[in-house]
């Protein structure tokens, strides 16, 4: 197995959008070194840049922002939980995501989960170019289709008692329904009552118009090449069940049109993202 390559792409977006949009969304300033060769070198030469990435950022540039706009809307989420006293930060399918080496010195401790071989190329990235891991950063390795998280992560200094916020960016549509409902009910009887999980999926290809259809066929196929195959595709109606059952309450769950105003209305860029993707936040049940 290696390390993800979508995980790789997220983060080479991230590193795009730095360098090329004004005013930034998000300042993923640890995306272009995280990544590594060769997209860190295709990103910072301009002639490897036009043959290279200028192509398949044509094809798939509405992903490529909401790529960016789910990070920079997890971390407001993650800022208020802060502000709020909330010292504990899980990140399901962490990828290269860099919050904890930009926040070394935040009091909270980040947990994050990942196939150990994405973990170990991360880890390798991050000592080659700092010496060591940030010290609050912790690694828990986990394959969502056979463990949950309620089996992991308590050998890793997890306090089920203190409220913690957890992120799970662009890994839900490439789970089984079985393991997204397993994860679910296992966070909500793993973290304490007011923890929040924020979170990003995908509706069905019967909803999508023809622009985004095609978009959706573009991305799946390079997924698939890459042998990372979409798996799961849901309606808010079927994502609103699975978290009722797993014991977890909606506190918002925004289509594209809001995920557009809030943080793309007035860009004199036009940059947009696909109509079919949700950005949501759930709750733990606080006690009656
Ligand atoms: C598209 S990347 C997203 C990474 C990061 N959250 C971001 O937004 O940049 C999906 C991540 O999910 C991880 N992943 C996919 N399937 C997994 C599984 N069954 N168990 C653990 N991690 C998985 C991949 O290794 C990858 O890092």
């Amino acid at each position: 197995m290696r390390p993800s390559t979508t995980a790789q792409l997220a983060a080479a977006h991230r590193a795009y959008h730095l360098q090329h949009d004004r005013p930034p969304l998000l300042e993923d300033t640890a995306a272009a070194w995280l990544l590594g060769p060769p997209l860190d070198v295709i990103l910072r030469v301009p002639a490897l840049r036009w043959l290279f990435w200028r192509p398949l950022l044509a094809k798939v540039r509405p992903i490529s922002v909401f790529v960016v706009v789910r990070s920079r809307y997890t971390e407001d989420a993650l800022e208020l939980a802060i502000r709020d006293h909330c010292r504990q930060y899980v990140i399901l399918g962490a990828g290269l995501d860099s919050w904890a080496l930009r926040h070394d010195n935040a009091e909270v401790t980040v947990f994050e989960l990942d196939r150990p071989v994405t973990q170990q190329w991360k880890a390798a990235r991050i000592q080659a170019r700092l010496g060591a891991l940030p010290r609050r950063l912790v690694l828990v390795p986990i394959d969502f289709e056979r463990e949950v998280v309620a089996d992991v992560l308590p050998g890793f200094g997890f306090d089920r008692e203190s409220r913690t916020f957890v992120s799970w960016l662009g890994t839900i549509c490439y789970l089984t329904q079985a393991a997204i409902e397993a994860t679910f009910a296992s966070l909500a009887g793993v973290c304490a009552p007011g923890s929040r999980v924020v979170f990003d999926y995908f509706q069905p290809k019967s909803t999508m118009s023809p622009a985004d259809l095609q978009l959706f066929e573009e991305l799946d196929a390079g997924g698939t090449r890459r042998g990372e195959p979409m798996q799961t595709l849901l309606e808010p109606e079927q994502m609103a069940g699975i978290l009722r059952s797993a014991g977890l309450s909606v506190v918002e769950d925004l289509p594209a049109s809001e995920i557009r105003r809030r943080y793309l209305d007035g860009r004199s860029d036009g940059l947009d993202i696909p109509g079919f993707v949700r950005l949501c936040c759930a709750e733990r049940e606080r006690a009656a």
